[in-house]
Order: C-alpha cells, then sequence, then structure tokens
C-alpha cells in the first residue's frame, strides 16, 4: 500500500510542487490550504500525471485550531494511517516594527507561528498514537539570524518554528518517529513574486522543492535547501560581523 503524506499550504509554492513529487514517488497525498478550488485543480493535474495516486483535499485555514484538529483527524481517518505530515502552511507578510503595521507583523506571528504550534500538536497526536511517522517542519534560511526590516518578524517565527521541531528531535531521537526540519532558501513561489529586489540566488520552484523532497526522503534532522549555496552561506550569515552582515542582506 503506498504511503499517505499530508501537506498544509498545498494549494501554490513549495506546497504544491511538493504535492506533485511526492505523487511521481507513488505516495499518497492529504492536501490542505484555504483556496480549495487551487486544490482542485491540483487533484485534476495529478490525476492525470499519476492515476494510480490518491488524493484527498479538505479547506483549511491553519489559523482555526479547532479546524487544524479535524482535519488532521479527518485525514487519518481517510486513510487509516498518515505516515508523513509537512508542515508548510506561511506566510511572508511584514513590515518594520513601530511603522504602524503591527497588524500585518501580528497575522505573520500567528500563521507561521502558532499556527504551526497547533499542527504540530495534531500532527504529534496522530504519530503519538500510531507510534510511527516522519514530521517535517518547513523553517527557513531567514531562521539563522535575525533579519531586519520587513523579515524581522517572519525571520523570528522561522526561527521559533525551527525551535520547536529541533526540540521534537531532541525528544525523539532514537525512537520510530522521525523529525525533520528543512532551511530553505530563496526559491521561487507566490511568496516571492512580487520581490522588489530580484535575486540571483532565487532557483525555481521545480528544482528547490526537489532539495526539499530529497532530503526528506532521506529523512535527514535538518538540512539548508538547496544545500548549495545555502549551507556554507548559512554559516556565513551565523557568524559573520555585523559591517559584514548588513552588505549580505
Ligand atoms: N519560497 C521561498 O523562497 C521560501 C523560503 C523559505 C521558506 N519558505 C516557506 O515555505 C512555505 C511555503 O511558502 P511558499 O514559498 O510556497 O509560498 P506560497 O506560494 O505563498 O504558499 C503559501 C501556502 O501557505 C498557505 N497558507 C497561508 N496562510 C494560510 C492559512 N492561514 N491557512 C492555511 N494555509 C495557509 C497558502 O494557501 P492558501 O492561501 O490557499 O490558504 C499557500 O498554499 C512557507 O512556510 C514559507 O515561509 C519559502
Amino acid at each position: 500500500m503506498a504511503q499517505t503524506i499530508l501537506i498544509t499550504g498545498a494549494s501554490s509554492g513549495l506546497g504544491a510542487e511538493m504535492a506533485r513529487q511526492f505523487a511521481a514517488l507513488g505516495y499518497d497525498l492529504a492536501l490542505c490550504a484555504r483556496r480549495t478550488e487551487k486544490l482542485d485543480g491540483l487533484k485534476a493535474e495529478i490525476a492525470a500525471s499519476q492515476p494510480g495516486a490518491r488524493v484527498e483535499i479538505r479547506a483549511l485555514d491553519v489559523t482555526n485550531d479547532e479546524q487544524v484538529f479535524e482535519v488532521f483527524h479527518g485525514f487519518q481517518a481517510d486513510f487509516g494511517t498518515i505516515d508523513r505530515i509537512v508542515i508548510n502552511a506561511g506566510l511572508g507578510k511584514g513590515a518594520p516594527l513601530g511603522t504602524g503595521r503591527y497588524d500585518a507583523n501580528r497575522e505573520t506571528a500567528m500563521t507561521n507561528f502558532v499556527a504551526a504550534l497547533c499542527q504540530a500538536e495534531a500532527a504529534m497526536e496522530i504519530f503519538r498514537a500510531q507510534n510511527a511517522g516522519h514530521f517535517v517542519m518547513v523553517s527557513s534560511m531567514s531562521a539563522v539570524r535575525g533579519m531586519p526590516k520587513t523579515l524581522t518578524t517572519y525571520a523570528a517565527t522561522k526561527a521559533g518554528v525551527a525551535h520547536l521541531a529541533e526540540g521534537l528531535r531532541a525528544e525523539l531521537y532514537g525512537k520510530p518517529i522521525k523529525v525533520t526540519v528543512l532551511y530553505p532558501g530563496y526559491i521561487a513561489s507566490e511568496m516571492n513574486e512580487k520581490i522588489d529586489k530580484p535575486t540571483p540566488l532565487m532557483v525555481s520552484t521545480e528544482k528547490g522543492v526537489k532539495a526539499m523532497v530529497s532530503a526528506i526522503e532521506r529523512e535527514v534532522g535538518s538540512a539548508a535547501v538547496p544545500a548549495l549555496p545555502w549551507a556554507p552561506l548559512g554559516v556565513v550569515m551565523k557568524h559573520a560581523p555585523m559591517p559584514v552582515f548588513k552588505r549580505l542582506i
């Protein structure tokens, strides 16, 4: 029987492309997001390219705690077992602190951190009951160090979710439940299509997600993706003296 992967934020960008690439590897999929019309389109696309794959979709706003538990447990009831859960839903909004946009920063914090905590609670209920599963958290390279301006809150949320998952990894080390934390660099998606400063470090969605899927399939503990340039660049970002760091970002 095919293994099942639950992906949140599957309606666009990295989540949708992970769904395509995992379906091509033979997995069944439990996909959720708010824009169900996009999920319907993705389901039809996967049905055409991978007729054997089972794809179930559910509407989910991850900031609605009750709905997160309902949807995760609903998928478990649909499939019997959920083998892997990818906490991917996220928001790239944000503004420099103290500039009147607490609403945007709060929305980012609630979606990227508090809602990820809720998804982690629901995922771990399922995995603890199964005594098996693979927990995957999508953090960001911005988690390695505090970031200025529009990225300040976003980077703080991504550091928060990385620590949440790393804490679980320490707890579960050597046990049947596995944990992977991904730190993506710039990967083309809806989140960065309106970026002010185009960066030469941006890779296509397909290429970036291929690196993510490869790290997930190997069940690595943590990975910067794509590894080049992000693994060495991450070390520089973390340790560079402030004048150097300011020139990098
Ligand atoms: N692209 C990059 O360069 C990059 C780098 C580092 C980390 N990341 C992380 O990768 C993840 C995916 O982002 P992306 O780049 O693929 O951006 P994206 O194309 O904007 O996708 C974001 C996804 O999150 C979902 N989402 C947002 N708010 C939600 C909510 N309240 N409830 C449910 N789903 C919600 C969206 O679905 P609906 O709007 O349909 O609900 C969408 O499917 C995010 O966690 C992001 O922080 C991305």
